[in-house]
Order: structure tokens, then sequence, then C-alpha cells
């Protein structure tokens, strides 16, 4: 069998770390993601008191514990604002790209989920998907799930919040969120988490 190399790109809260985990449950396979590598570069900055918008000190601070990416901390959504700008410097990207194209290319093949996959990480890959919804139903979702998190931001913070780290990721001269030439669009703005797996299932079928 030839190795499944599954690359799920898309902007935050799009559904895209739903669909990449479901996935690689589906097709055996294991699954990476990447956002958590920036998260945990973001994460050890902060621990070393550096500064994120500095990119030698985002550099110094890839070289992180493999445990921090276990760390629930690293998810909430201010870690995720630091990692948008931490990932936007050249010599971070280059630090973490190894890592991220030896996970990709394993025997058997793996499902990765971030900005870049397709693009620069696995332009090789059998088959690329591009996650997207609206803004507006991005932030509900998100919204749903600080609350349900116990976290109480608004709406309207929230929505900011993602129309700026679509900005900051899109508009980047580093690996900036594009859609890839042979990429297939699964707009989930108005699909149920079982119906984008679904679709997304069958994207990857007229792949293979
Ligand atoms: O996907 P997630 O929201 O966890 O990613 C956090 C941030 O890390 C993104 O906003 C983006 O700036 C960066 N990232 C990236 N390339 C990837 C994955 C994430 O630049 N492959």
């Amino acid at each position: 069998m030839t190795d499944l190399i599954i690359a799920v790109d898309g902007p935050a809260a799009s559904g895209k770390g739903t669909i990449a985990r479901a996935l690689a449950r589906h097709y055996g396979l294991p699954h990476l993601d990447t956002g958590l590598l920036y998260r945990a570069v973001a994460a050890n900055v902060t621990m070393l008191e550096l500064d994120p918008a500095q990119e030698a000190d985002a550099v110094a601070a890839t070289d992180f514990p493999d445990s921090l990416m276990d760390e629930p901390a690293l998810r909430s959504d201010e870690m995720g604002k630091r990692a948008s700008i931490v990932s936007a410097h050249p010599l971070v990207r280059a630090a973490l790209l190894q890592r991220q194209r030896k996970f990709a290319h394993q025997p058997g093949g793996a499902v990765l989920d971030g900005r870049d996959i397709g693009t620069v990480i696995a332009p090789d890959a059998t088959a690329k998907l591009f996650v997207r919804a609206t803004p507006g139903i991005r932030a509900k979702r998100r919204h749903a799930e600080l609350t349900g998190r116990g976290s109480f931001v608004s709406l309207d913070k929230v929505l900011a919040d993602i129309r700026a780290r679509d900005a900051r990721d899109m508009g980047r001269e580093a690996a900036p969120l594009v859609l890839a030439n042979d990429a297939m669009l699964l707009d989930t703005s108005f699909l149920s988490i079982e119906a984008s797996v679904e679709k997304a299932i069958e994207l990857v079928e007229g792949r293979r």
C-alpha cells in the first residue's frame, strides 16, 4: 500500500483540528496538530521571559521539552495569539520544519493540520484539504467552547481576536495561510461535525 499523507489547513476555529483527528482515527494514521508546536514556542518564550516579537528570542524558545506540548494552558486563546506572533518569524518556522516533514513522511503516512502543511511541509501530500468557515460562525463556535470551559469573554471580543489572527496568518511573508493549487475546499459553515467528517473522508477517497 502506498503511504497516505493527508494535509489539513485552514484558519483558527474552522474545524480543521476536529476533522484531522477524525481522519487519523478513520485511516488508523498518526496525527500531528502543528499549531501545538507554535503554541509551545509561545509558552516557552513566556516562561523564559523573552519577547515573542523578537525573532532571536522566539528562535531561542524553539528548543522546548516535548512535555510542554501536553500542557492544557497551550490551548488558551492568549497562547494562540502569541503563537501567531512567533510563527511569523522565518527562523522559527525553519527550526520546526524538519520535525514536521519527518512526521509527515513516516512509513504508512500521517495526518497533519496547520496553516502550511499542503504548501510547505508536505507539498507531495496525497490529499490536501483546506477547511474554512465564515468568521462569524468560527467566533460562535470558539465562544461556545470557551464558555463551556468556564471562561467568559464576549462574542465580539472572540470575533475581533479571530479576525486579528486571520490577518496575521494570511498577511505574513513566511508561509502565509493560502489555498494550495491542488487543495480541496471544505466549507464547514453550515455542516455538523459528523457531516464535515463524512465530507472530508469522501474528498480524501477521491484522491486515493
Ligand atoms: O492551529 P492553532 O490555532 O493551534 O495555531 C496557532 C497559531 O500557530 C496560528 O495562528 C498560526 O499563526 C501558527 N501556525 C502556523 N503554522 C502551522 C500551524 C500553526 O503558523 N502549521
